[in-house]
């Protein structure tokens, strides 16, 4: 193949249908993300069946919009690529068996592809340098934890939550506030004009010594605090200081931790991915913080932070530029999927 090759790639991994067309890891051509949140709003969380039911419907015409936007042909494409887990499995289920099945049609190899390791990576889409190694925090509505990312596809996980993701909290504490769903954003906008310093929220195993996290407390912490003011509605202001004192407390812990290991790995690069990195309050803080330690810090594109397929194609990429080989027509897609080093070699 001597043009970067083609890749769709699909990603179903929760509530977002994604569609991607890259060349290789070289460019991105078409990201397409179709947000399912109206649909499960009403329910103040994703509810399984009903994702993977639209995902069913809305993933074929998305790949023919997609194809029709970058002027392809399917018989353009060299390569397929799906999300394999970790995620809900009903969902998951969509997008492989549509990879496979294009797979199939067009006798062009399937790769399946761990959400985790396409979060990871996705800082270093359309940087021209390639994939260095760094310290990498990954934070989402279900996932927080810090890799270690030696070279592309070899990773080391030096520390993870032991229960609620970070985005989790915020959706969590969003909802406890009665503000729209999902949480995350919304805390984002309203801590803009409160007080951080207002209300002091714990922060949780910040200086535990390893690179662990605990985020269920802050729940706990936010309840206890709504209960103490009363029975009335808090006010306008209120909320907005309980937003921007709960959003510097995660923030705290989750800059604390990352550059903690960054230090101690000797890492001159730190990279943060997935939703929550969308954070202004935490790119702020990430952003000072690596001044201050005088490490580079990559932060990943909004577009490209919450649940996209531009992040599987490049990851994808990857795979086909370090001839791994592709996936068999019979992979599983696993809701707990561990991430592995994909890659080996000398560390
Ligand atoms: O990466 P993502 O789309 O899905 C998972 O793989 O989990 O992340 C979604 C999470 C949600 O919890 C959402 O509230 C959070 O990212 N999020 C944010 C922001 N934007 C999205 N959290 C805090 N501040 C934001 N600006
Ligand atoms: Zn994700």
């Amino acid at each position: 193949m001597n043009h970067h090759p083609v890749i769709l790639a699909i990603e179903t991994s929760c509530d977002e249908t994604a569609v991607a067309i890259s060349e290789g890891t070289r460019k991105i051509l078409i990201s397409e993300v179709a947000s399912q949140i109206d649909i499960h709003s009403p329910y103040g969380g994703v509810v399984p069946e009903v994702a993977s039911r639209n995902h069913n419907i809305t993933l074929p015409p998305l790949i023919s919009k997609s194809l029709e936007k970058a002027g392809l042909e399917i018989s353009d494409i060299d390569a397929v690529a799906a999300t394999s887990g970790p995620g809900l499995a009903s969902s998951l289920l969509i997008g492989d068996t549509t990879a496979k099945a294009i797979s199939v049609a067009t006798g062009k190899p399937f790769y399946s592809i761990n959400h985790m390791e396409g979060h990871l990576l996705s800082p270093f889409i359309g940087s021209d340098r390639g994939v260095i190694p760094n310290i990498s925090l990954v934070v989402s509505g279900g996932h927080t934890m810090i890799v270690q990312v030696k070279s592309p596809g070899q990773y080391e996980i030096l520390g993870s939550t032991k229960d609620d993701a970070a985005g989790e909290a915020f959706d969590k504490a969003g909802k406890m506030l009665g503000l729209p769903y999902p949480g995350g954003p919304e805390i984002d906008r309203r801590a803009a004009q409160g007080n951080p310093e207002a209300i002091d929220f714990p922060r949780a195993m910040l200086r535990s010594g390893d690179y662990d996290f605990s985020f269920s407390g802050m729940k706990t912490a936010m309840s206890h605090r709504l209960a103490s003011l009363g029975p009335e509605t808090p006010s306008p202001e209120t909320v907005d200081d309980l937003c921007a004192s709960f959003q510097a407390a995660i923030v705290d812990v989750l800059v604390g931790k990352t550059m903690a290991a960054a230090s101690a790995c000797n890492a001159g690069v730190v990279t943060v991915s997935g939703g929550v990195s969308c954070n202004r309050g935490l790119r702020a803080a990430f952003t000072q913080s690596a001044l201050d330690h005088g490490v580079e810090l990559i932060l990943a594109a909004p577009s490209f932070s919450t649940d996209n397929a531009a992040m599987i194609a490049f990851a994808a990429g990857c795979h086909l530029e370090n001839g791994l080989p592709s996936s068999p027509l019979n992979a599983d897609i696993d809701p707990n999927l561990p991430l592995a080093t994909v890659i080996s070699g000398s560390s």
